[in-house]
């Protein structure tokens, strides 16, 4: 530690204090001499001592470009889609730094992150609020990154028919926030998640990219709002834009690393999967299927799932193929719809649970059925789903919550 252990304090009088090696007992004029020549010491030593610490950005990995490494800002990398990212990324040489507040994320998962790549200058977390301008400001200036994967948003439908200021804040007011330090840093490639759920109910099935977006509930709408002006200003840039629109996102690592772990309040919100496994855990009593008389086949809700290993390999190519000046948009899904009939046999079947299912009314802000055209994707960045055996992923998926009961533990338990 820098030789501070060399200087030592020790008692003197009942009055004053001195430093064995120098001897302030002389006229009051050197002691006061003697006081502001270690007081510039220490100061200079401190200074010595931060630059040199790995954590320092003006000296890290993390604040100078590198030839040949990606480093990315991954937005909500302590969430379920981010922390598989995350990893995919880690694993194909990037660098990577995880902005996260930790609100629906989990710091667990960025420990598990950091077990797998423990080396210096792969992975940093910083724990900052992306509606903190300022804090996001620090943040750009001092990290050099190359490259942008804006995950971190409130993401709940239901959820955001409830509070809907909340939902175009943190989703519509954060991205902007994003956006201007990315312009203002001169951060020149941006990959954007949006969703399915800016094209609301479209009459014509598949949804292709050029489907009119008709966003129904605050959660759509906001990030359709986001969408638009990155759109905007990437005419007037030369950045690199790719938005992938995601549908149903399920499963988990293959290799038992990570999972999906939202909070137990966001339960009532929560997405279909969460709820089976819940369901099969015997911590809720059972299935509540919302919605029994859409025009559909059999009368539930069709959605076009998606293996969050294949959404991580999208973000991948999308990254590989940005080109500045150039926006692409994304659909990613496997362009194939099942209905929530289908999904609660393939669960049933996956966890080996006869789940017990109740029929109710239909959720506000919910659409009866949506699945994607993915041949835009497939065509111009050669991504085609390859996980698209439900009740297998389902699988992975259960297995991992079948030993992680209580998800990472504590959201926030000090795990780095
Ligand atoms: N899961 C899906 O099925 C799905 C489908 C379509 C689109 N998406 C989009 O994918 C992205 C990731 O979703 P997810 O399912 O991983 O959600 P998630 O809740 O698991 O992760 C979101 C992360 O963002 C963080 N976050 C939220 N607000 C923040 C803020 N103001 N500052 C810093 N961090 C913040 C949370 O703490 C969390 O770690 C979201 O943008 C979501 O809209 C998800």
């Amino acid at each position: 530690m820098l030789g501070l252990g060399r200087i030592r304090a020790q008692p003197r009088t009942s009055r004053s204090w001195s430093f064995s090696e120098m001897d302030f007992d002389s006229k009051r004029k050197s002691n006061f001499a003697g006081k502001l020549l270690l007081a510039t010491c220490l100061t200079v030593m401190c200074i010595i001592m931060i630059r040199h610490s790995p954590g320092f950005s003006g000296l890290s990995e993390f604040s100078r470009h590198e030839p040949g490494v990606t480093h990315v800002l991954v937005t909500g990398g302590a969430g379920y889609i981010g922390s598989h990212a995350t990893l995919r990324l880690l694993k194909d040489s990037h660098r990577v730094t995880i902005v996260d507040n930790l609100s629906r994320g989990n710091l667990g998962a960025v420990k598990v992150l950091q077990e797998q790549f423990p080396e210096p200058g792969r992975l940093q977390f910083i724990y900052a609020d992306l509606g903190d301008a300022k804090a996001v400001n620090k943040i750009f200036s001092e990290n050099a990154f190359d490259a942008v994967i804006h995950f971190a948003a409130v993401a709940y439908v239901g959820e955001s028919t409830q509070e809907p200021l909340r939902y175009y804040h943190n989703i519509t007011a954060n991205t902007l926030v994003v956006l201007e330090a990315m312009a203002a840093h001169g951060v020149k490639t941006l990959i954007y998640s949006s969703t399915c759920a800016t094209y609301g109910e479209p009459e014509k099935m598949p949804i292709t990219e050029e489907t009119p977006q008709v966003p129904i509930n605050p959660y759509g709408k906001a990030k359709k709002m986001s969408e638009d002006f990155i759109l905007d200003f990437s005419k007037t840039s030369d950045m690199a834009v790719m938005i992938l629109r995601y549908f149903n996102v399920i499963g988990s690592d293959p290799n038992g690393r990570l999972g999906e772990a939202p909070r137990p309040e966001l339960r009532e919100h929560g997405r279909i999967s969460g709820a089976c496994f819940d369901a099969a855990l015997g911590i809720l009593p059972g299935l509540k299927v919302k919605g029994t008389d859409y025009k559909t086949a059999d009368g539930t809700c069709v959605r076009d799932y998606i293996d969050v290993t294949d959404l991580v390999d999208a973000h991948v190519k999308a990254l590989a193929k940005a080109t500045p000046g150039k926006v692409g948009i994304y659909n990613v899904g496997t362009g194939k719809g099942r209905s929530v009939k289908e999904f609660v046999d393939a669960c049933k079947k996956a966890t080996g649970v006869d789940i017990k299912v109740e029929y109710l009314d239909r959720r506000p802000g919910d659409y009866a059925e949506v699945f994607s055209d993915p041949s835009k994707i497939y065509r111009e960045l050669n991504w085609t789903a390859q996980y698209t055996d439900l009740e297998q992923s389902l699988r992975t998926a259960w297995r991992w919550q079948q030993k992680h009961r209580n998800g990472y533990g504590s959201p926030l338990a000090m795990a780095i």
